[in-house]
């Protein structure tokens, strides 16, 4: 698919679709290029490239029925954790707009959708990415029943593309363990439109990668990522990060094929930092990041150091550590985050999740 007009469908075998429901579970993602800046229409300003989660997810169902007749309205109710959730449905309202065009029967049902997630609703890990991934793959769901002869590969690359216009990051919780999203001259067929597996065999080291999530703040961010990414428009350091972001994408896909841990370390974690140099060299400037941040970051530094343990951090857009680290070193990792890291976390929290496989149907 090359353009945005493959999407939308040119016309459905059957007319009929009766009342029923789907249920989809998708994951929250862990970028190691950052995607950090876009243009128009969720089209990411540089590539990226991220681990899929296993447990950190989002389950929702969702039931449509005909209305019957046609209106220009969007009709649903949405429910988190079985209760009705008005301040969600603007979000949903807005998804509904952006995603219209592709999905032309939208209009015609009433929605009914229930949502949970397995990490706490206010836990500052975004519930975005693995919400918007479980509508998007649900949505296409639906529609297959509109075109029961649509292929595999359109499914997954429109449900992709579907959840990228709900949040950008989404699009990397649909597909794969691993899956880049943005043009890349390195990475074969990857697009601006929606993420991609990676399909070089990732070494052994990667398998089985763990990610130890510190809570280290959860209240509201103080700058949104909408803001943040709006901020890269006129950035001073826009244009060399760009490229930046383009060469460690390269390099990040000879690291994953090759297993050189002591270069993920150094890639992921300048890559971390310089998510973070963006927002504080934005005007106006902000800092998304605690005391207690930095206080992990510099006990990780310290432990390797002195371990030579292979362990490592990453950031998203806020206060909260992943902890990254082979499965191979767990034990001694999780030994060293409870014996050192836990004080820093907001009532000692944090969540163990590991590299998983995208969205899963469960109904
Ligand atoms: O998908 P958004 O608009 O919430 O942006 C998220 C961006 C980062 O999490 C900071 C980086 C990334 O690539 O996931």
């Amino acid at each position: 698919m090359k353009s945005h007009l493959d999407f939308i469908p040119q016309k459905y075998t059957q007319k009929l679709v009766e009342k029923g429901k789907f249920q989809w579970s998708a994951p929250s993602n862990i970028a190691l290029v950052k995607y950090w800046g876009k243009k128009e229409n969720q089209i990411p300003a540089n590539p990226s490239i991220s681990f899929t989660l296993n447990n950190c997810k989002t389950t929702t169902t969702l039931e449509f029925e005909p209305k019957g007749f046609t209106s220009e309205n969007f009709s649903f109710d949405l429910f988190l954790d079985g209760i009705p959730k008005e301040d969600f449905k603007p979000k949903m309202q807005k998804f509904f707009e952006r995603i219209a065009v592709y999905l032309p029967f939208l209009k015609d049902f009433h929605f009914t959708i229930f949502t949970q997630n397995t990490f706490p609703h206010s836990s500052g890990i975004a519930s975005s990415a693995s919400g918007m991934a479980a509508m998007a793959v649900n949505l296409m769901s639906i529609e297959k029943l509109f075109n029961p002869a649509m292929s595999d590969d359109y499914f997954w690359q429109k449900a992709s593309f579907l959840a990228r216009l709900g949040s950008g990051s989404a699009c990397r919780s649909v597909k794969g363990s691993v899956v880049v999203w943005g043009e890349n001259s390195s990475i074969v067929d990857s697009s601006d439109l929606f993420g991609v597996a990676f399909t070089e065999k990732i070494h052994k080291n990667f398998q089985c990668f763990q990610d130890t999530i510190l809570l280290v703040d959860k209240g509201e961010k103080v700058v949104s990522s909408t803001v943040g990414h709006e901020l890269m428009h006129n950035h001073p350091f826009a244009v060399q990060r760009f490229e930046q972001a383009h060469k460690n994408l390269a390099q990040m896909k000879q690291i994953l094929i090759d297993g050189n841990l002591e270069q993920f370390v150094a890639l992921v974690e300048s890559e971390a930092l310089t998510l973070h140099a963006m927002m504080m060299t934005s005007m106006p400037y902000f800092i998304l990041m605690k005391p207690n941040t930095l206080e992990i970051i510099n006990k990780i530094w310290k432990f390797r150091n002195e371990t030579n343990i292979q362990v490592c951090f990453t950031l998203d857009a806020g206060a909260n550590v992943h902890v990254l680290y082979p499965e191979e070193v767990k034990n001694e990792v999780l030994q060293f985050i409870k014996n050192e890291l836990i004080d820093y976390c907001q009532n000692q929290q944090y969540i163990c999740d590991e590299i998983g496989n995208g969205a899963q149907k469960i109904i």
